[in-house]
């Protein structure tokens, strides 16, 4: 029954919550248990635990956060805040709805020994995030007596580090591969990077881009230099082309956006794929391999559609000569609405000259 109106009232509480009002929530619901607090084993563990590195907080039976150490304070980032906050609203958004039924129904359920264990993330507009491994136990007043936890003190090990450098490895394995195939120089991929993260970095505070957080402008750092991975599967006669290309191997070309997220499908992090399906896309439509428009496309791959292109026409191709900064600016500015989303050619034209330092910075 408990686990029922949990779920029911959890239910509710993310339909408050996505209208981002954590105001009514609080409301919403009955204040946190703070009396558990001045029972004995809790203040116990007050004690021994305030000073561990080990991060961890104590949460009520609805796990609202009512303590926490120094260690996790340092770790979240978050100060006295937190304090009051259901602990599945401190990972929302990336906490699903299943995964949070999981939770309330393990630590209700006295076959899982009233325990969760799981991984969690977290992270805001202006911080990182953060990824942990997460144990819940139950706090029972009376082991003897009790059938009910009157809390829960929950555990957090930092994986941040570990998950993003795995992550980075098996990314940079992929990027040699592909750099075996591709034409395009290691240095183009750099540039594309350091543009792309430029861009998002003026975008941050832009009311219109409230997705480009922190972590946002840290990913795009790196992944875009993944656009054109798919070009492994384009056969090198298309590929090494001197010259222009037919009608059919440029249909074959355009598959590399295809094979782009076909490679990067399993890939945890999503910006990868958006990267390599949608860089050349255009905001007027009139792009592959969909021709959607506007803000249908994701707004990593507009930010790195206008990086790609600066940096393809100052470089020198078989088939072209290097372009002028100036005169890349120019054709960048005249596809403003064609090509190129306008408040992202707004700052291209704000960065014009980071544009043109990283160029020369790293070049060929
Ligand atoms: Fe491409
Ligand atoms: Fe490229």
């Amino acid at each position: 029954m408990f686990v029922k109106v949990m779920l029911k009232y959890f239910t509710e509480r993310r339909k408050i919550v996505s209208e981002s009002t954590l105001e009514t929530e609080l409301n919403y619901s009955p204040k946190p248990n703070i009396n558990i607090l001045s029972n004995n084993n809790i203040r116990f563990l007050k004690t021994i635990y305030r000073y561990s590195t080990v991060p961890m907080t104590i949460l009520d039976s609805s796990l609202r956060i009512l303590w926490k150490n120094g260690a996790a304070s340092f770790l979240f980032k978050r100060g006295l805040s937190i304090i009051g906050e259901y602990m599945t609203r401190f990972f929302f958004p990336y906490l699903d709805d299943e995964k949070s039924s999981d939770i309330y129904r393990s630590i209700t359920s006295r076959e899982s020994g009233f325990s969760w264990r799981g991984r969690l993330e977290t992270g805001g507009k202006d911080t990182l995030t953060v990824i942990t491994n997460t144990m819940i136990f139950p706090i029972f007043d009376d082991i003897d007596k009790d059938d009910k936890p009157i809390g829960y003190l929950a555990i957090f090990d930092n994986v941040t580090e570990e998950n993003k450098t795995m992550l980075k490895n098996t990314f940079l394995s992929l990027l040699e591969a592909s750099k075996l195939k591709d034409n395009d120089t290691g240095q183009h991929i750099q540039r594309v990077n350091r543009y792309s993260e430029s861009l998002a970095l003026s975008l941050f505070d832009n009311p219109g881009y409230s997705q480009i957080n922190r972590e946002f402008i840290e990913n795009i750092g790196f992944l875009a230099s993944m656009h054109d991975v798919g070009k492994i599967g384009i056969p090198d006669d298309i590929l090494n082309k001197e010259g222009p290309l037919d009608e059919r191997e440029w249909k074959i070309m355009k598959e590399h956006t295809i094979n782009g997220a076909y490679i990067l499908d399993t890939y945890p992090n999503l910006m990868a794929k958006q990267i390599a399906l949608f860089h050349h896309e255009r905001w007027d439509g009139n792009g592959y391999p969909y021709g959607i428009n506007g803000d249908l496309i994701p707004i990593s791959a507009r930010i790195v559609a206008v990086a790609d292109v600066y940096d393809a026409l100052r470089m020198k191709r078989s088939y072209k000569d290097p372009l002028t900064h100036q005169k890349a600016c120019e054709i960048i500015e005249e596809e403003s609405g064609n090509h190129f989303e306008p408040e992202i050619v707004k700052c291209f034209l704000k960065l014009e000259s980071a544009f043109s330092d990283i160029y020369n910075s790293l070049a060929d």
